[in-house]
């Protein structure tokens, strides 16, 4: 149950095992540097395609980080366990981030010092697809149950990050924008070239456009599935049992069309335009 494995950090749930108390301690104070880079997800949108595409950038297409180190060390999640085994604070720059935390849950530093953040964004209802998928497997995570009672705890934020809805509109109203990007999956899908373009030109590190193109064969699904640093194959089954379901499952946009009945669709729906009435952003999805 939610009880037994997650810890309300917050106001959000995290997986307990992941996020013991002395990790988020350990955020909370973390010194970022000016030049560090955050790739900020609500999980499933996309964050491990970001720990391909953002070392490559940054190297200039040099695979040797991709090949060698796990994702989860290459651009570790600064709210989990890991984190504080890693020595992060001798890492040379640029050093590279992930993170599922709201904007509002950011620690003091990240508010003082601004370090450049990658906003990724994806459709809620394949975030939902995706995400019933991944609790089935993930044994950290409470098991996704009935889909309809999935479906209403994500709908009401009763999931590990907490709600979606909250999670985007923060970062969207996040104070400092020029320092972040906001890119959705769906461009990611739509044209994988452009959009390593375009976050090269964010990280300031120009690159030509055979290394772009080299960049983006890398990262297409079927390419990246085969990479054991990125695909979790190093997971124990028992923690993540990706003979259910794998990791890097589908890649694909539109998948809910294949779990969400018409009536789960529409209910959906009603609730995505009551809680986004106010944004003002133009969604990939929409
Ligand atoms: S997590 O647990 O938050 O780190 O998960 P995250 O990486 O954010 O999301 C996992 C989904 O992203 C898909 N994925 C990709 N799609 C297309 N191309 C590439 N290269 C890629 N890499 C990961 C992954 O398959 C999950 O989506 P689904 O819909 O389940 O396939």
């Amino acid at each position: 149950t939610e009880a037994e494995l997650y810890t309300v950090y917050k106001g959000v749930y995290v997986p307990s095992h992941l996020h013991p108390p002395h990790s988020l301690r350990y955020y909370e104070e973390f010194a970022f540097r000016p030049d560090d880079i955050i790739v900020a997800t609500y999980p499933k949108s996309g964050t491990t395609w970001m720990q391909e595409i953002v070392p490559l950038v940054v190297s200039g297409g040099d695979p040797a980080s991709v090949e060698t180190l796990p994702n989860w060390d290459r651009v570790p999640w600064l709210e989990e366990q890991r984190a504080c085994i890693l020595n992060l604070e001798q890492r040379p720059s640029p050093r590279m981030f992930s993170t599922h935390f709201h904007y509002n849950m950011m620690p003091a530093s990240f508010f003082e010092v601004k370090p450049k953040v990658i906003y990724v964004m994806r459709n809620p209802k394949d975030v939902f697809t995706s995400s019933y998928h991944y609790y089935d497997i993930a044994s950290f995570l409470v098991k996704p149950g009935p889909q309809s009672e999935f479906l209403d705890k994500f709908l009401n934020g009763k999931a590990m990050f907490g709600s979606w809805f909250d999670h985007v509109k923060g970062w969207l109203s996040a104070d400092n924008k020029e320092r972040i990007m906001y890119i959705s999956y769906e461009e990611m899908i739509t044209d994988l070239k452009d959009s390593v373009a375009r976050i090269a030109q964010f990280l300031e590190k120009p690159l030509d456009a055979e290394v772009i193109e080299k960049i983006a064969d890398r990262c297409v699904f079927k390419n990246m599935k085969k990479n054991n640093m990125s695909n979790y194959s190093a997971v124990p089954r028992e923690f993540m049992d990706q003979t259910k379901s794998e990791f890097l499952r589908k890649g694909i946009v539109g998948d809910w069309k294949n779990l969400l009945t018409e009536a789960e669709a529409e209910h959906f729906d009603a609730v995505y335009k009551d809680k986004m009435k106010d944004v003002k952003y133009k969604f990939a999805w929409d």
